[in-house]
């Protein structure tokens, strides 16, 4: 069936920047289906061809030197545009007739892509419901929806409704970016598609595991946005809870969608909801001391842009074993890594041996910039008596495969085009996101629980994350990307 993707806010920065350019490099490689439509669905008035040739500006800018014009020459007859408000019921008419007559009597799938707004999803589905497209007479319809999927949990248990008037569950896609990405659906084959780490991949091997997303970026241009939302509801509630189930979950017994979701499901059940008097313990948030100079924030903000946060999940496999989320705005550099610590040796005989049980070995899942893994280990310096140094052994996907890492759209499309929602947020399990984060988003609407702390740009955060984790006995894995 050929398929269709209608694009709701086409105008906007999202398909410029990451969806049409992925379109373009699937249809490079030759795996968008043939007679592929791509439709912009927005208020602001273009021709087909007006808008053809923004996109090659946008996605040769985007593409880089990937871009190929005689190329987008023969894709951009695949792109079309029809001019429409969401909140006019006969712009919908008007579209579902668009489609239909590009379309004709075939079945066809058809993919609505909403990337507005998030405040005109519910104003989006509600039409596409009242308008008849929902339905599947004549092939599978399909949502997808971007982030921010609500800003706490009775609001996504709104949206989910609103999601639920319009559509069943199984055509639904909510879209988290960071399980596009090669890596971490390389966790799963790490753990599941190998039999020497499953056997330590528990409370008895791992002292603790560290999952770091840090960003030399500031807000920016995005403040205004930023600053009503913050780093709890940016990263911890979707991309790092997300890198946390896949590190923590049991094996699904298939590679299908619900099977991965309910064992994903069962990580978020039993991570232990944080305790009011608890958030002051177990979190620190700051602020990099120049974000109240950013147009568009308030100088008063006490939003965060850097968190730390400590969480435990009450399984037999994981008691005891805190995972250690943080991640900020303006460090050191970028890099996004999942560090498994395991546990000190339980006796060390060398005089020369690690001082502290974070030399002990570690396991580094290194997301970006560049992707791979990293095992630490203890090993004899040559010549130096029986003086023992940290050493490692990496593994570097560009090394290994020439083909190149394809940006996370890439596959999150195909998935949708195929309608494998693998890699996609279930009802369930952005629900129970949200209650794990609105606890602690609440402890820190009190000033005080705990302070806001400033801190300098070009860091690991806050002074207090280190000392933070001196009074755990632990310390942050603060290196740049281990793999270049
Ligand atoms: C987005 C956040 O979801 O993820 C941004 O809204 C953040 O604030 C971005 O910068 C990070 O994504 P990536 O892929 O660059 O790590």
């Amino acid at each position: 069936m050929t398929p269709t993707i209608a694009i709701f806010g086409a105008s906007g920065d999202l398909t410029s920047r990451k969806l049409v350019p992925a379109l373009f490099e699937l249809y490079r490689k030759k795996r968008l289906p043939e007679g592929i439509r791509i439709v912009g669905f927005s208020r602001t008035r273009f021709s087909h061809e007006a808008w053809r040739e923004k996109l090659a500006e946008t996605t040769a800018q985007f593409v880089g030197e990937r871009f190929d014009a005689e190329l987008w020459r023969q894709f951009a007859p695949s792109i079309f545009y029809q001019p429409g408000d969401i909140d006019n019921p006969a712009d919908f008419v008007a579209l579902d007739g668009f489609l239909q007559s590009l379309e004709g009597d075939q079945p066809t799938t058809r993919i609505y892509y909403l990337s507005t707004a998030p405040q005109l999803y519910d104003a989006a589905l509600a039409q596409l419901g009242a308008a008849g497209m929902t339905r599947e007479d004549r092939g599978p319809r399909r949502v997808v929806i971007e982030k921010p999927f609500g800003t706490d949990l009775a609001s996504a248990q709104s949206l989910n409704r609103k999601v639920h008037e319009a559509f069943d569950e199984h055509q639904v896609y909510r879209i988290d970016h960071y399980l596009g990405k090669e890596t971490v659906q390389n966790i799963l084959v790490l753990r599941f598609a190998n039999s020497i780490f499953e056997p330590i991949w528990n409370r008895n091997y791992i002292d603790h595991v560290q999952i770091t997303a840090a960003e030399d970026l500031t807000v920016g241009h995005r403040a205004a946005y930023y600053d009503s939302v913050g780093i709890l509801r940016d990263m911890f509630q979707n991309h790092l809870l997300q890198l946390m189930t896949f590190t923590a979950m049991e094996a699904p017994a298939q590679f299908e969608a619900n099977a991965i979701r309910d064992e994903k499901v069962k990580v978020l059940r039993s991570i232990r909801p944080m305790k009011p008097e608890e958030v002051a313990n177990d979190t620190i948030r700051g602020q990099y001391r120049k974000y109240r100079d950013e147009p568009g924030v308030p100088p008063e903000s006490e939003t965060a842009t850097f968190g730390a946060v400590k969480l435990h999940i009450d399984n037999w496999r994981w008691q005891d074993v805190p995972f250690l989320l943080r991640s900020g705005k303006a460090m050191s550099c970028r890099t996004t890594q999942i560090v498994i610590q395991f546990r000190a040796a339980p006796h060390m005989m060398f005089q020369g041996g690690p001082r502290a049980p974070f030399e002990s070995n570690r396991l580094v899942i290194q997301v970006q910039p560049a992707e791979g893994v990293q095992l630490h280990f203890q090993t004899k310096v040559p010549d130096a008596g029986m003086k023992l140094r940290l050493t490692d052994l990496s593994f570097n996907f560009r090394d290994k495969f020439a083909s190149g890492m394809p940006e996370a759209y890439q596959r999150l499309l195909l998935d949708v085009l195929h309608g494998d929602a693998s890699l996609f947020s279930r009802a369930d399990e952005v629900e129970l996101a949200w209650s794990i984060i609105d606890p602690i988003q609440r402890g820190w609407e009190h000033p005080g629980w705990p302070p806001l702390a400033l801190y300098e740009s070009g860091g690991w955060g806050p002074p207090n994350s280190v000392e933070w984790m001196c009074r755990q006995y632990r310390e942050w894995f603060d290196t740049c990307p281990v793999l270049k």
